[in-house]
């Protein structure tokens, strides 16, 4: 298949779909590549790498008429013309918003695959454009904060005196907070960050913030990864929180967003008025209409009391080197999941969820939106600790009298096992009893988050078992040989079992080599 890579049109794009290096990978896959003149110059890849790379040079009608055309933002009318009909085309195409784009497509009869539709799965994680970019877009907004802070962020003690470290606070703790809130953290901020889910309280303090806490009983956990509206009280609670936590910060950066949904104005114009002079607001929302009520898309104002916001909404565009680089990677990924045999040839597969959920338009239909795809993305809310300072959730409580029922049955046992057997077998007895209680309580007790290390451990220590078992199947004794037996098998299930999973997950992670 040919795969073209054409010149990004939109004023201020500077991104290109394809690196050189992802042009090579492309090309592993039994693909032929052809790009545009001059299309990577923006992002610092010069043709000469593209050429080496492996990939035709073309001033630009070839791209268009290639079978693949892959490209960072949705084409104008006459992009749409140039496709050729039965082609495929990758790009992002915000297809909720752009419902009259879809019918130009598939009326040119070319198979339309969202780049920013891919449902947020694990298994979809490599190709997900959205995440990819919002990443480094969250990265970039603390850069940008810097750059209008008139201070240090991280705390300094000089001969000329001492400077605090800046205080950031981040609202919303998806991609692009959490990526806010580690670049912030490693430029040597004080970092609080909130969201309303509260399955992201974990995740903020492992990038190193403190989570602002607020009682969030009455929010469930998501069940797709994305927010759920919040109720009046939630609202009214959190709004006075955001007041007071910006009066006291020197940077906010706020990414707020409810998928299907203008973002949510959660800094009213008078908690801007409250905040310091200097003191800087990054709206990544900017675009979806500002969590701030004096943003200004794609503009950085200064308000009357000397606070500036910035609304930029070309972020990642202004990493274009790394942002093209992630973007190509996220096709390469998808254009090995449409090369299952790695010989050139494209296979659409419908009845694959990933595929499905980006393919917006196919042989003349537009096929958005998809059928839903319900992913847990967290655990079940009954599952899930309440963050503290959160009300507890009510469940029925256990009847106390059951475990000390419990304990006098396990006492009785103990006593009846101690009466008939030798000294030497209760030393070992004790010690199993112990083992057992302690295990149960430390394992019980990890956070998900150390699941799989916890893997790992129970699986040295059942390798400890299966050598000790071994030594005692040739014992005289039979009760012995069975037990050793049992052991045997159930610890060689948990070692090769855990062999597996952990080869499994590897394997999600591994790039596939270029030939
Ligand atoms: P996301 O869906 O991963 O995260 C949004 C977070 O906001 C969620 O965790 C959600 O729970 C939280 N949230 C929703 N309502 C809230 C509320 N009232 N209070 C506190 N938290 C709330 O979205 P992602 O991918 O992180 O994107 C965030 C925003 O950044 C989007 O609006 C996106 O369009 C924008 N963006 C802007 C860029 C730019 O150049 N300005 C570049 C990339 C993304």
């Amino acid at each position: 298949m040919l795969i073209g890579v054409p010149t990004e049109s939109q004023a201020g794009e500077t991104r290109v779909a394809a690196t050189p290096q992802t042009v090579g990978r492309l090309i592993a896959l039994g693909h032929e590549v052809t790009v545009q003149r001059g299309a990577g110059e923006r992002a610092s890849y010069p043709d000469e790498q593209y050429a080496e790379a492996g990939a035709a040079l073309d001033p630009g009608p070839g791209v268009w008429g290639a079978d693949l055309v892959i490209k960072i933002d949705a084409p104008d009318e006459d992009e749409v013309s140039r496709l050729r009909p039965g082609a495929m085309l990758a790009t992002q195409l915000s297809p909720a918003q752009r419902p009259e784009l879809l019918e130009a497509l598939a009326a040119r009869g070319v198979t339309a695959l969202a780049m920013d539709a891919v449902p947020r799965i694990s298994r979809a994680q490599s190709l997900d454009v959205l995440s990819s970019m919002t990443n480094i877009g969250g990265y970039r907004a603390v850069v940008e904060a810097a750059h209008e802070f008139g201070s240090v962020f991280t705390g300094q003690h000089t001969a000329a005196g001492s400077v605090p470290p800046a205080k950031v606070f981040v609202i919303g703790a998806g991609v692009a907070g959490l990526a806010a809130i580690g670049t912030a953290s490693s430029l040597g901020a004080v970092v609080r960050a909130f969201d309303i889910r509260p399955e992201t309280h974990e995740q903020v303090e492992s990038m190193g913030a403190d989570f602002v806490q607020i009682d969030l009983s009455d929010q469930s956990a998501s069940s797709d990864g994305y927010a759920q509206v919040m109720g009046e009280d939630l609202e009214r609670r959190a709004m006075e929180v955001y007041a007071r936590e910006c009066a006291q910060a020197d940077i906010v950066i706020t990414t707020a967003l409810i998928p299907g949904r203008p973002a949510p104005v959660l800094v009213t114009a008078q908690t801007v008025d409250a905040m310091r002079p200097g003191s800087v607001l990054v709206d990544m929302a900017a675009r979806n209409g500002g969590n701030c009520a004096l943003t200004e898309p794609g503009k950085v104002i200064t308000t009357h009391s000397g606070v500036k916001i910035v609304g930029y909404t070309d972020l990642p565009a202004r990493l274009p080197t790394q942002a093209s680089q992630l973007y190509g990677t996220n096709v390469v990924n998808l254009v090995t999941l449409l090369t299952p045999d790695k010989d050139g040839q494209v296979v659409l597969d419908l009845e694959d969820e990933v595929q499905r959920g980006l393919t917006v338009t196919h042989e003349g239909e537009v096929l958005w939106p998809p059928p839903p795809v319900t992913v847990s993305a967290s655990p079940p809310p009954q599952a899930e600790t309440p963050p503290a300072g959160a009300a507890p959730v009510e469940s029925t409580p256990r009847d106390p009298r059951r475990g000390y029922v419990a304990m006098g049955l396990a006492a009785v046992l103990f006593a009846l096992v101690a009466s008939v057997s030798p000294p030497s077998f209760l030393g070992h007895f004790t010690v199993f009893a112990l083992a057992v209680i302690v295990g149960f309580y430390v394992i019980s007790n990890v956070t998900h988050a150390l699941h799989t290390p916890l893997l790992a451990e129970t699986n040295a220590i059942s390798g400890i078992i299966l050598v000790g078992a071994i030594l005692q199947v040739g014992n005289e004794d039979l009760l012995v040989r069975c037990l050793a037996l049992a052991a045997t098998v159930v610890a060689s299930i948990n070692v090769f079992g855990g062999f597996a999973v952990t080869g499994r997950m590897l394997r999600m992670f591994r790039r596939e080599e270029a030939a």
